[in-house]
């Protein structure tokens, strides 16, 4: 018989085993978020429909009850793409304070589009936001999830060259 979850890492497995023992029975579905964040970062930063089922068949879910989620949060991804995601505000508040700029200043700075990664697979400069809850430190943006604030070009400069 086929193993539940073979597609997924047994690093993977063993983190959603973690997770789901963290909920009371029954209430598995608790543990997706994370059994997602963990097999998409196994794979590269992005998951694939193998991986999903692979989750689902783990915590004994529908896999629509996996994919509904994956698809919903903005943090994970079902399309390969670079493995540093960047995300730059242009909402009202960062709009006025200088985001096109920071926006064409990394896209130049990459040689990509919003929505596009570099050709290494380094940087993937995800889209623009519409608002991080974070105006007053405007302009700002998102590298793998952290905010950084009060942008200047030199500084996203300084951001993105200490990425590894
Ligand atoms: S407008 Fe950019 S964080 Fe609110």
């Amino acid at each position: 018989m086929k193993e539940k979850g073979a597609a997924l890492t047994e690093h993977t497995r063993e983190v959603i085993e973690q997770w789901r023992a963290k909920f009371p029975e029954g209430r598995q579905r608790s543990a997706v978020i994370a059994a997602l964040h963990a097999a998409q970062h196994d794979n590269n930063g992005f998951l694939t429909s193998e991986l999903m089922d692979g989750v689902a068949e783990c915590l004994d879910l529908e896999p629509i009850q996996v994919y509904e989620v994956a698809t919903f949060y903005s943090m994970f991804e079902t399309e390969p793409t670079g493995r540093n995601s960047i995300s730059v505000c242009n909402n009202i508040s960062c709009m006025l304070c200088g985001g096109d700029e920071i926006i064409a200043h990394i896209e130049k700075k990459l040689g990509i589009k919003v929505g596009e990664s570099t050709s290494d697979g380094k940087f993937f400069l995800k889209r623009e936001e519409e608002c991080l809850a974070a105006c007053v430190g405007a302009p700002m943006m998102m590298l793998n999830h952290v905010y950084y604030e009060n942008l200047t070009t030199d500084k996203v400069d300084e951001i993105l060259d200490a990425v590894e």
